[in-house]
């Protein structure tokens, strides 16, 4: 007997951390923490007195509606209806513990045992987790060297059995951001075959675009076939109180209702409190953390000609992330534990967001940079650019 857990792999964030138990960092090298694109720092301080103060009403302490509450819902509405020029109402908000949840709730209720759902590859690991947890089998659309996933590929691997396309934009771990054309294409195609269209856009406030990255919202009918998951862990910090959203149609979130109601009943009241304020009060604050991230992207970039000169690659960078190809012999499973020896570096290597029988994850290494700043990227490119481990030969069948 298989159990439904025992379907999929262990959670990489975890495996990677046991890499730290056994090294002591000195002075001199300090860790360098870039595996995770969990924000380090609290939620702003305004924020957190007005959690406080959230606190002291009692229905902050009681269950809420399993969809959210109207209020939250009401203000996510108004925000996507004027960011993305569409007509979003409340009934197509759904308030999740979280934007892990949304894709999990998304997934029970559109798809079935035995179903398909296409992931493009180098794959956000939690997406395929839950889908081998379903029985729902991750067909794998690999992307080519800039990562962008081609819609003509993605064709050919529709069958009866696939339920959903699912896109990351800006994406994890590959950092790029899908074009406007590129997610329209996608759109087109899921409307044509009749499958839905999920587009996780937890990073989507650090886009280096000004205005909507799409303009699938702008369709009247939209609901008929887009589903966009966001969350409010990275916006305001607000991880460890778990909220995140759906944007779909009303028919759709009653069926993500029940499930809802069955795993966490609702979700936290204290944290979509908190959202809400958030949405009322933090725009400025926002932008400026934009520009923040934007920067350390920029010092990303400034930084490459280092690693370009030893037989590094930048394949994508945006949002948290930048995913780096390496010019090593060794697969970067057994190298990434190594670096944290090595250099001081806890990063995670390309196989955790590759299929076991894809070999290209074993040269890359993705880059969480969220979290450290332009002085610490720096640090970390020299650290890298330090390495003198054999290379990859051409013929490497790597
Ligand atoms: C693409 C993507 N989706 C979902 C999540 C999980 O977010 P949440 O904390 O809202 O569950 C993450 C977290 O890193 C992510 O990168």
């Amino acid at each position: 007997m298989t159990s439904r857990t025992q379907t999929t792999f262990a959670p990489p964030v975890m495996q990677a951390r046991r890499w730290l138990a056994d090294v002591t960092f000195s002075e001199d090298t300090p860790l360098i923490n870039v595996s995770q694109a969990a924000p380090v720092d609290p939620p702003p301080e305004a924020l957190r007195d007005a959690m406080a103060e959230a606190l002291k009403d009692p229905e902050t302490h009681l269950y809420g509606p399993v969809l959210g509450l109207p209020a939250l819902r009401d203000a996510l509405a108004a925000r996507w209806s004027a960011q993305y020029k569409g007509r979003v109402k409340p009934e197509n908000v759904a308030i999740t513990s979280g934007c892990n949840q949304a894709f999990a709730a998304t997934i029970a209720a559109i798809c079935s045992d035995g179903d398909t759902v296409i992931l493009p590859t180098p794959w956000y690991f939690n997406h395929k987790m839950w889908l081998d947890m379903s029985g729902v089998t991750a067909v794998a659309l690999k992307t080519g060297p800039d990562l962008i996933p081609d819609v003509q590929a993605a064709k050919a691997l529709i069958t009866d059995t696939t339920r959903a396309i699912a896109l990351v934009s800006p994406n994890n771990p590959g950092g790029v951001e899908y074009p406007a054309e590129t997610l329209q294409a996608f759109f087109d195609l899921a409307r044509a075959h009749g499958i839905k269209l999920i587009v996780d856009e937890i990073y989507r406030d650090f886009d280096s675009r000004d205005g909507p990255p799409h303009g699938l919202v702008s369709d009247p009918n939209w609901g008929d076939t887009l589903i966009q998951l966001y969350s409010f862990s990275k916006a305001y910090r607000l991880t460890g109180h778990r909220v995140g959203a759906i944007f779909a149609s009303p028919d759709l979130l009653s069926e993500v209702e029940k499930f809802l109601d069955t795993v966490a009943i609702c979700p936290s009241q204290l944290g979509q409190k908190a959202a809400l304020w958030g949405v009322e009060h933090l725009d400025d604050w926002l932008d400026r953390q934009r520009r923040e991230i934007l920067d350390r992207r920029a010092a990303i970039h400034d930084n490459m000609p280092l690693l370009t000169a030893k037989g590094w690659r930048l394949m994508g960078c945006g949002a948290y992330f930048a995913y780096l190809e390496h010019p090593f012999a060794a697969s970067s499973a057994d190298l990434a534990p190594k670096l944290v020896s090595a250099i001081g570096v806890l990063a995670l290597p390309g196989t955790m967001f590759t299929p076991a029988d894809d070999s290209s994850g074993e040269r890359q290494i993705r880059i969480a940079f969220a979290n450290v700043d332009r002085a610490e990227i720096t640090t970390l490119f020299a650290r890298l650019a330090s390495l003198d481990w054999p290379l990859a030969t051409p013929t490497s069948p790597a």
